[in-house]
């Protein structure tokens, strides 16, 4: 039997991973390599944690399945936890098994709360790869989909400051983006919009940074129209300096989205948090038809009880943020002065660095671009240099788990350097020979 592998053509030979511990894993022949995007950006607490092993273990011994509708000490124990840790407002929560199915039940409560079916999100956006998720996504993943998409999304520009596509500059605006979304939401008929949905912070479609104020003002349009607000916390949660990033934009949403850092990786979660008046009294008396056979798993429950505790005992949720202008300055003094280096952004501890043409703003590779030679060719010099990438076209992520230390990091920056100058070198030598 072979492995199909997800998101990669199937001729692709990708390396056998034997081992994890703390911010290094090891290949079969031995060879570690930092983990510089947490896999995909989901091991916050980094691998090879006995605790949440142990956690798992025991619950595992205990009770390992039980029908997700019935309580259990652990399902009851989570909740609590979430409490202490969630917009106090969301005090309903809805356990799931992934972020795409998360997602596809945010839209699902979102519709049944408001009778509406329209999902308003944005074109530089990845929610997941379930039918709903991937159409609600802007990102080209969900091109594969055309022709058989979820109906009833409509997509909006992003705030992407480094290339406004109104062409204006931050500080120097007058917030077309967010004007643009009001007139998006006239034209399509406010009383048909169920939901908005963003990602709390921008993730694998270019860490694009909110500028100043948007999602409060998301947030007022919201609230005008009467229309559900989703923070999708799938990528962000955990690792921005909050447990949840909307959170530094003072904005507490209808809903929060999680998986990923949940369990910190450590087996599939996810969930919903949400505002009551959502559920009830709407679903008091009548059956509320959500629910997977694995969700509110108690061993994903056990893993998520032991990963809050050790973000609360550790304080590594607010390290991100404390850590934040340390990390910018590292990365801006080592990388920006290098000439295929067009912008570094980072919230926490997610980040990317946006390659571009030297001397230009031209994009190195285009978003979409069939051509990903020179992706390839920097995904495979990062490897070579013993840090485990994640790099789409031009965007070369940075999101390390909370756990590293500043060693490591300034020495994995230091690495990324190296690398991005040969790049950038061999970027010249193709021009030059070309010209
Ligand atoms: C912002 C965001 N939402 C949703 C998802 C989907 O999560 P999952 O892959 O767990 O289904 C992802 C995955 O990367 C994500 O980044």
């Amino acid at each position: 039997m072979k492995l199909i592998i997800p998101w990669s053509a199937q001729s692709v030979q990708c390396p056998q991973i034997v081992r994890g511990a703390g911010t290094t894993l090891w290949d079969s022949d031995g060879t570690p390599y930092f983990d510089l995007c947490s896999q995909l950006m989901a091991v916050n607490l980094g691998h090879g944690d006995l605790r949440i092993a142990e956690a798992m273990a025991a619950q595992a011994s205990i009770l390992s399945y039980v029908n997700p509708a019935y309580s259990t000490p652990v399902r009851e124990i989570l909740a609590e936890k979430l409490a202490e840790i969630a917009p106090h407002e969301l005090n309903r929560v809805l356990l799931t098994t992934s972020g795409a199915d998360a997602i596809e039940n945010a839209i699902k409560l979102a519709r049944l709360a408001t009778g509406r079916h329209k999902v308003v999100t944005k074109y530089r956006s990845y929610h997941g790869a379930t039918a709903a998720a991937m159409s609600a996504s802007g990102d080209p993943r969900r091109l594969s989909q055309t022709g058989f998409e979820t109906p009833g999304i409509v997509r909006v520009e992003d705030p992407y400051c480094y290339r406004c596509p109104w062409g204006q500059t931050l500080g120097n605006c007058e917030y077309q983006c967010v004007s643009h979304l009001e007139r998006v939401i006239a034209f399509e008929g406010p009383e048909t919009i169920a939901a908005i949905i963003l990602e709390g912070e921008s993730g694998t479609s270019g860490c694009i940074k909110y500028p100043p104020d948007y999602w409060l003002r998301v947030r007022a349009i919201a609230s005008r129209y009467g229309i559900v607000l989703i923070s999708d916390e799938v990528m962000s949660g955990f690792r921005c300096g909050d447990w949840f990033a909307v959170s530094r934009h003072g904005v507490v949403p209808d809903m929060i989205v999680m998986a990923k850092g949940l369990t910190s990786g450590y087996i599939p979660m996810g969930g919903i948090l949400a505002k009551e008046s959502l559920i009830s009294p709407r679903f008091d008396s009548k059956s509320l038809p959500v629910g997977l056979t694995y969700a509110a798993h108690p061993v994903g429950c056990a893993a998520a009880v032991a990963a809050i505790s050790i973000y609360q005992d550790l304080d590594l949720i607010h390290r991100p943020r404390e850590w934040e202008t340390w990390l910018t300055r590292r990365l801006v003094d080592r990388l920006d002065s290098i000439p295929c280096v067009g912008d570094i952004r980072l919230t926490g501890f997610l980040g990317v660095i946006e390659l571009v043409i030297p001397g230009t703003r031209l994009p190195l590779v285009e978003w979409n671009s069939a051509d990903v030679s020179w992706t390839n060719r920097i995904s495979s010099l990062l490897w070579a240099a013993g840090l485990m990438p994640n790099v789409r076209w031009n965007y070369v992520f940075f999101a390390p788990p909370l756990i590293a230390t500043q060693a490591e990091l300034d020495r994995a920056i230091d690495q990324l350097g190296s690398v991005l100058d040969l790049v950038s070198n061999e970027i010249n030598d193709s021009i030059s020979e070309n010209n």
